[in-house]
Protein backbone atom coordinates (compact mmCIF):
# COMPACT_ATOMS: atom_id res chain seq x y z
CA UNK A 1 0.00 0.00 0.00
CA UNK A 2 1.08 3.50 -0.97
CA UNK A 3 2.63 5.12 2.21
CA UNK A 4 0.80 8.35 2.98
CA UNK A 5 2.33 11.28 3.36
CA UNK A 6 2.00 13.88 5.93
CA UNK A 7 0.58 17.30 5.55
CA UNK A 8 1.92 19.17 8.27
CA UNK A 9 -0.37 22.41 8.40
CA UNK A 10 0.20 25.32 11.27
CA UNK A 11 -2.78 27.61 11.54
CA UNK A 12 -1.71 30.64 13.38
CA UNK A 13 -4.27 33.27 13.86
CA UNK A 14 -4.77 36.51 16.25
CA UNK A 15 -4.40 40.37 15.95
CA UNK A 16 -2.02 42.76 15.31
CA UNK A 17 0.96 42.29 17.80
CA UNK A 18 0.37 38.98 19.53
CA UNK A 19 3.45 37.61 17.97
CA UNK A 20 2.01 35.71 15.52
CA UNK A 21 4.68 36.28 12.97
CA UNK A 22 7.84 35.55 15.00
CA UNK A 23 6.46 32.48 16.29
CA UNK A 24 4.88 31.05 12.97
CA UNK A 25 8.96 31.76 11.73
CA UNK A 26 10.48 30.51 14.56
CA UNK A 27 7.93 27.32 15.10
CA UNK A 28 8.53 26.74 11.22
CA UNK A 29 12.50 26.26 11.38
CA UNK A 30 12.64 24.03 14.23
CA UNK A 31 10.35 21.72 12.41
CA UNK A 32 11.69 22.82 8.84
CA UNK A 33 8.45 23.75 7.41
CA UNK A 34 7.69 26.88 4.78
CA UNK A 35 6.41 29.35 6.96
CA UNK A 36 4.07 32.25 4.93
CA UNK A 37 2.88 35.20 6.48
CA UNK A 38 -0.67 35.99 5.05
CA UNK A 39 -0.55 39.74 6.47
CA UNK A 40 2.27 40.76 4.12
CA UNK A 41 0.13 39.74 0.89
CA UNK A 42 -2.17 42.68 2.12
CA UNK A 43 0.25 44.92 3.41
CA UNK A 44 1.95 44.44 -0.25
CA UNK A 45 -1.63 44.88 -2.13
CA UNK A 46 -2.08 48.22 0.07
CA UNK A 47 1.40 49.43 -0.55
CA UNK A 48 1.18 49.22 -4.29
CA UNK A 49 -2.40 51.08 -4.29
CA UNK A 50 -1.12 53.96 -2.05
CA UNK A 51 1.69 54.45 -4.26
CA UNK A 52 -0.24 54.20 -7.44
CA UNK A 53 -3.18 56.66 -5.97
CA UNK A 54 -5.72 53.86 -5.88
CA UNK A 55 -8.94 55.06 -3.88
CA UNK A 56 -8.84 52.06 -1.00
CA UNK A 57 -12.61 51.94 -0.69
CA UNK A 58 -12.92 50.97 -4.42
CA UNK A 59 -12.74 47.25 -4.44
CA UNK A 60 -13.10 47.42 -7.94
CA UNK A 61 -10.02 49.31 -8.55
CA UNK A 62 -8.31 47.00 -6.30
CA UNK A 63 -8.74 44.09 -8.11
CA UNK A 64 -7.75 45.50 -11.29
CA UNK A 65 -4.68 46.20 -9.40
CA UNK A 66 -4.03 42.86 -7.90
CA UNK A 67 -4.34 41.63 -11.37
CA UNK A 68 -1.97 43.45 -13.14
CA UNK A 69 1.06 43.36 -10.55
CA UNK A 70 3.05 40.65 -9.99
CA UNK A 71 3.22 39.41 -6.01
CA UNK A 72 5.50 37.21 -5.43
CA UNK A 73 6.37 35.66 -1.81
CA UNK A 74 9.65 34.01 -1.16
CA UNK A 75 10.70 31.94 1.50
CA UNK A 76 13.95 32.28 2.56
CA UNK A 77 15.30 28.26 3.92
CA UNK A 78 18.05 30.04 6.26
CA UNK A 79 16.63 32.58 8.54
CA UNK A 80 12.92 31.51 8.08
CA UNK A 81 11.99 35.16 6.52
CA UNK A 82 9.49 35.67 3.75
CA UNK A 83 10.92 38.32 1.07
CA UNK A 84 8.45 40.16 -0.57
CA UNK A 85 8.68 41.14 -4.15
CA UNK A 86 6.01 43.93 -6.82
CA UNK A 87 6.94 43.55 -10.35
CA UNK A 88 10.45 42.35 -9.01
CA UNK A 89 10.88 44.94 -6.78
CA UNK A 90 11.49 43.97 -3.33
CA UNK A 91 9.68 45.79 -0.93
CA UNK A 92 9.75 43.42 2.64
CA UNK A 93 10.59 46.16 4.60
CA UNK A 94 8.59 48.92 2.74
CA UNK A 95 5.33 46.93 3.33
CA UNK A 96 5.98 47.40 7.47
CA UNK A 97 5.61 51.20 6.83
CA UNK A 98 3.23 52.85 9.56
CA UNK A 99 1.37 54.14 6.65
CA UNK A 100 0.71 50.93 5.16
CA UNK A 101 -0.33 49.56 8.79
CA UNK A 102 -2.67 52.73 8.57
CA UNK A 103 -4.27 51.35 6.00
CA UNK A 104 -4.35 47.50 5.23
CA UNK A 105 -7.28 46.51 7.34
CA UNK A 106 -9.13 49.02 5.05
CA UNK A 107 -7.64 47.06 1.94
CA UNK A 108 -8.07 43.68 3.46
CA UNK A 109 -11.91 44.47 4.40
CA UNK A 110 -13.04 43.83 0.72
CA UNK A 111 -14.47 40.83 -0.17
CA UNK A 112 -13.20 40.34 -3.80
CA UNK A 113 -9.41 41.07 -2.37
CA UNK A 114 -9.49 38.73 -0.14
CA UNK A 115 -10.62 36.15 -2.80
CA UNK A 116 -8.15 36.78 -4.43
CA UNK A 117 -5.65 36.53 -1.99
CA UNK A 118 -7.15 33.37 0.38
CA UNK A 119 -7.30 31.82 -3.13
CA UNK A 120 -3.12 32.28 -3.70
CA UNK A 121 -3.00 31.24 -0.18
CA UNK A 122 -4.85 28.21 -0.83
CA UNK A 123 -2.53 27.18 -3.21
CA UNK A 124 0.39 27.77 -1.25
CA UNK A 125 -1.12 25.87 1.47
CA UNK A 126 -2.30 22.89 -0.22
CA UNK A 127 1.23 20.95 -0.39
CA UNK A 128 1.25 21.12 3.32
CA UNK A 129 4.57 21.08 5.08
CA UNK A 130 3.66 24.68 6.42
CA UNK A 131 2.97 26.99 8.80
CA UNK A 132 0.61 30.19 7.78
CA UNK A 133 -0.18 33.27 10.39
CA UNK A 134 -2.79 35.71 10.00
CA UNK A 135 -6.31 36.48 11.06
CA UNK A 136 -8.54 33.49 9.13
CA UNK A 137 -6.44 30.71 8.56
CA UNK A 138 -7.64 28.39 10.95
CA UNK A 139 -11.13 29.62 9.61
CA UNK A 140 -10.96 29.71 5.90
CA UNK A 141 -7.92 29.05 4.26
CA UNK A 142 -6.26 26.04 5.74
CA UNK A 143 -9.59 24.89 7.83
CA UNK A 144 -8.41 21.51 7.52
CA UNK A 145 -5.06 22.55 9.24
CA UNK A 146 -4.26 19.70 12.48
CA UNK A 147 -2.30 21.89 14.43
CA UNK A 148 -4.75 25.75 14.98
CA UNK A 149 -3.53 27.95 16.91
CA UNK A 150 -4.63 31.47 18.37
CA UNK A 151 -2.26 33.79 20.01
CA UNK A 152 -3.62 36.71 21.86
CA UNK A 153 -1.53 39.95 24.22
CA UNK A 154 -3.30 42.79 26.05
CA UNK A 155 -3.22 45.75 23.99
CA UNK A 156 -0.43 47.54 26.14
CA UNK A 157 1.71 44.78 25.50
CA UNK A 158 1.23 44.17 21.44
CA UNK A 159 1.46 48.91 21.32
CA UNK A 160 4.94 47.86 23.29
CA UNK A 161 6.18 45.24 21.01
CA UNK A 162 4.90 47.14 17.90
CA UNK A 163 7.12 50.05 18.85
CA UNK A 164 10.09 48.04 19.81
CA UNK A 165 9.55 46.31 16.16
CA UNK A 166 9.02 49.84 14.52
CA UNK A 167 12.15 51.71 16.73
CA UNK A 168 14.14 48.93 15.31
CA UNK A 169 13.53 49.88 11.57
CA UNK A 170 13.77 53.68 12.39
CA UNK A 171 10.29 54.49 12.99
CA UNK A 172 9.74 56.79 16.32
CA UNK A 173 6.01 56.60 17.26
CA UNK A 174 4.17 57.04 20.32
CA UNK A 175 3.08 54.57 22.41
CA UNK A 176 -0.59 55.82 22.74
CA UNK A 177 -0.89 56.12 19.23
CA UNK A 178 0.24 52.74 18.81
CA UNK A 179 -2.28 51.48 21.45
CA UNK A 180 -4.97 53.51 19.86
CA UNK A 181 -3.77 52.23 16.10
CA UNK A 182 -4.11 48.63 17.28
CA UNK A 183 -7.41 49.18 19.12
CA UNK A 184 -8.59 50.58 15.98
CA UNK A 185 -7.32 47.39 13.78
CA UNK A 186 -8.66 45.01 16.38
CA UNK A 187 -12.21 46.42 16.00
CA UNK A 188 -11.92 46.96 11.70
CA UNK A 189 -10.73 43.06 11.83
CA UNK A 190 -13.19 41.50 13.84
CA UNK A 191 -16.17 43.28 12.58
CA UNK A 192 -15.64 43.21 9.13
CA UNK A 193 -18.39 40.95 7.50
CA UNK A 194 -16.04 38.79 5.67
CA UNK A 195 -13.76 36.40 7.59
CA UNK A 196 -13.79 37.97 10.53
CA UNK A 197 -10.63 37.75 13.18
CA UNK A 198 -11.75 35.48 15.13
CA UNK A 199 -10.51 32.14 16.92
CA UNK A 200 -11.20 28.86 14.44
CA UNK A 201 -13.09 25.86 16.36
CA UNK A 202 -10.68 23.66 18.39
CA UNK A 203 -7.89 26.04 18.28
CA UNK A 204 -5.52 26.29 21.38
CA UNK A 205 -5.37 29.26 22.28
CA UNK A 206 -2.13 30.79 24.17
CA UNK A 207 -1.80 34.00 25.72
CA UNK A 208 1.47 35.58 25.26
CA UNK A 209 1.29 38.67 27.49
CA UNK A 210 3.75 37.99 30.13
CA UNK A 211 5.43 35.06 27.80
CA UNK A 212 8.86 35.64 25.71
CA UNK A 213 9.34 34.31 22.56
CA UNK A 214 10.98 31.28 23.06
CA UNK A 215 8.84 30.75 25.85
CA UNK A 216 5.79 30.61 23.45
CA UNK A 217 7.92 28.79 20.65
CA UNK A 218 8.33 26.26 23.28
CA UNK A 219 4.88 25.98 24.37
CA UNK A 220 3.90 25.43 21.02
CA UNK A 221 6.43 22.81 19.95
CA UNK A 222 5.58 20.78 23.08
CA UNK A 223 2.05 20.33 21.91
CA UNK A 224 2.94 19.71 18.26
CA UNK A 225 5.57 16.93 19.33
CA UNK A 226 3.42 15.35 21.62
CA UNK A 227 0.05 15.49 19.88
CA UNK A 228 2.13 13.81 16.72
CA UNK A 229 3.86 11.46 18.82
CA UNK A 230 0.47 10.34 20.15
CA UNK A 231 -0.67 9.47 16.80
CA UNK A 232 2.75 7.66 16.15
CA UNK A 233 2.23 5.64 19.01
CA UNK A 234 -2.02 4.92 18.49
CA UNK A 235 -1.31 3.82 14.22
CA UNK A 236 1.78 1.60 15.42
CA UNK A 237 -0.73 -0.18 18.03
CA UNK A 238 -3.34 -0.47 15.21
O1 LIG B 1 -0.44 40.44 10.38
P1 LIG B 1 -0.34 41.88 9.84
O2 LIG B 1 -0.51 42.91 10.92
O3 LIG B 1 0.86 42.11 9.01
O4 LIG B 1 -1.62 41.98 8.88
C1 LIG B 1 -1.93 43.16 8.20
C2 LIG B 1 -3.43 43.29 7.99
O5 LIG B 1 -3.87 42.33 7.03
C3 LIG B 1 -4.30 43.11 9.21
O6 LIG B 1 -4.73 44.37 9.69
C4 LIG B 1 -5.47 42.33 8.77
C5 LIG B 1 -5.11 41.80 7.42
N1 LIG B 1 -5.01 40.36 7.37
C6 LIG B 1 -6.16 39.65 7.09
O7 LIG B 1 -7.21 40.25 6.96
N2 LIG B 1 -6.10 38.31 6.93
C7 LIG B 1 -4.95 37.65 7.09
N3 LIG B 1 -4.92 36.32 6.93
C8 LIG B 1 -3.75 38.35 7.40
C9 LIG B 1 -3.82 39.71 7.56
Amino acid sequence: MKKEVAKLKIAIDGPAGAGKSTIARLVAQELGLRYLDTGAMYRAVTLQALNKGTPLQDEAELVRLITSMDLEIVFHQETGANLVFINGKEVTEEIRKPEVSDHVSLVSSHAKVREFIVALQKEIGKQGQIVMDGRDIGTVVMPDAKWKFFLQASVEERARRRQRELDQNGHKIDLLDLEEQIRRRDYLDSTREISPLRKAEGAIELDTTSLGISEVVEKVLDLIKEGEQGVQASSCRS
